[in-house]
């Protein structure tokens, strides 16, 4: 396997991770406020961090590279998420209930977007060089 397909498994995992998180988030409100709210900041930083990688290591060349023009598109539904995250931050500081529905409906379509069809595109089309110069700028963020 090694390389192979290598933008799509790293982009993969980390949806995972967030999705481990949602989850995770989902039980714990209800149950438990004050985990709720720690719970609900971790989530928010590693979405916050995750559209960052995405838009300085990926969508930040791809407008050259590919003329794949749904980039905006997925950069306003970032633009939503994170506006949707600061006002669930925002209910935690007036001691408000959470719910997460909304976020949830976003991030899947979201996802599946990026997983279909944008990242095995670059996999597929980028050559070698390109490639390993998105991987390295991923890697780098992601620590
Ligand atoms: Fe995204
Ligand atoms: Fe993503």
């Amino acid at each position: 396997m090694g390389n192979d397909h290598l933008i799509t498994r790293l982009m993969i995992k980390s949806h995972q991770e967030i999705d481990q998180r949602l989850a995770l988030l989902e039980k714990i409100i209800g149950r438990d406020p004050g985990l709720a709210d720690k719970s609900f900041l971790e989530l928010k930083n590693l979405i916050e961090k995750h559209f960052l990688i995405e838009e300085k290591a990926i969508f930040a060349f791809i407008k050259k590279l590919n003329q794949y023009d749904g980039i905006p598109n997925l950069v306003n539904q970032h633009n939503l998420m994170l506006e949707i995250l600061n006002n669930l931050e925002n209910k935690i500081f007036s001691n408000q209930k959470l719910g997460i529905s909304k976020l949830k409906a976003i991030i899947k379509p979201h996802r599946k977007i990026e997983e279909v069809i944008l990242y095995p595109r670059l996999d597929t089309e980028l050559d070698e060089s390109q490639k390993k110069f998105i991987v390295e700028k991923i890697k780098k963020m992601i620590k």
